[in-house]
């Protein structure tokens, strides 16, 4: 089935998503509810709100038209109607909150798995920014609801450019993003490409338990292992030598001498 091209809120056409399409390249049942909506303020908050009802373990929320999409560190995050994919996995782990890092981390590596499938190259920031060639293709934002430290509910909401051309993006953001279609030339399945991160998300998730394979994995791809970089946190920008991730997911740096361990913050772009 062709995606079809729509007209879009009465204004301007855009290719929709198509769902059915999505289900044909998934090759698990486990996240085969998805539930989408042509416009939404943010799939997170929907997410959020749906995990209240009755909802399947899985289901993916996906909008053509995010509206107001949230980044990490109260950033904005810039997405354009019928060429992003932006969506967010809603799963009940009901596990320790020490597993939280870990999350973000499979969840970064699901999308870089998928890339590099595509012969895309690409590299890692802490937590779990994805980036090629230095500049960012994807990001992704992990909201919790947490009772007696445990996780119960978990998002993982997930934006990456697909279609966009360079001069699709705002001029603030033209020089250190980008796009499959920008790196491979031509338009990408944004059905095909989201079944590939799912599935590879549950195939991280499976290995879970032997999670020293996907911190090799990580680190392997971290863009900033072992050099000095600029970490934000709380608001105030520290600096410091990356040196590892725990076996936790959270990040290990040596500021002035000492070594420190993060849970929460970011790795300021290298
Ligand atoms: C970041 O790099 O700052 C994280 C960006 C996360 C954006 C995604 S798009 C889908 C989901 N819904 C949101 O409001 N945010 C995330």
């Amino acid at each position: 089935m062709e995606a079809a091209e729509v007209l879009f809120s009465g204004f301007f056409y855009i290719n929709m998503f198509n769902s059915e399409l999505y289900k044909q390249h998934l090759k698990t049942s486990n996240f085969d509810n998805i539930k989408y909506f042509d416009e939404l303020d943010s799939t997170n908050s929907k997410a959020l709100e749906l995990s209240k009802s009755n909802i399947a373990n899985g289901t993916v929320v996906i909008t053509d038209h995010q509206t107001a999409g949230r980044g990490r560190q109260s950033k904005k995050w810039f997405s354009l109607p019928g060429k992003s994919l932006t969506f967010s996995v809603i799963l009940f782990p009901d596990c320790s909150i020490d597993q939280i890092n870990r999350y973000s981390i499979v969840a970064g590596l699901a999308v870089s798995d998928s890339l590099n499938e595509l012969n895309i190259l690409t590299q890692l920031k802490w937590p779990n920014d994805i980036l090629i060639d230095g500049k960012k293709v994807g990001g992704i934002l992990c909201e919790s609801k947490i009772q007696n430290n445990y996780i119960k509910t978990l998002v993982i909401g997930i934006g990456i450019n697909i279609n966009e051309e360079r001069t699709d993006f705002p001029s603030e953001l033209q020089l250190s993003s980008t796009s499959l279609f920008i790196e491979l030339g031509k338009a990408q399945d944004r059905e095909q490409f989201l079944a590939s991160v799912i599935n590879n998300l549950e195939v991280r998730l499976n290995q879970f338990t032997s999670f020293n394979d996907q911190i090799e994995d990580w680190q392997n791809r971290c863009v900033h292992l072992n050099k000095v970089t600029k970490f934000n946190y709380n608001n105030k920008v520290i600096k410091g030598r990356f040196m590892e991730l725990t076996e936790s997911g959270e990040a290990k740096i040596l500021i002035d001498g000492k070594v420190q361990v993060f849970n929460s913050g970011e790795v300021v772009k290298p």
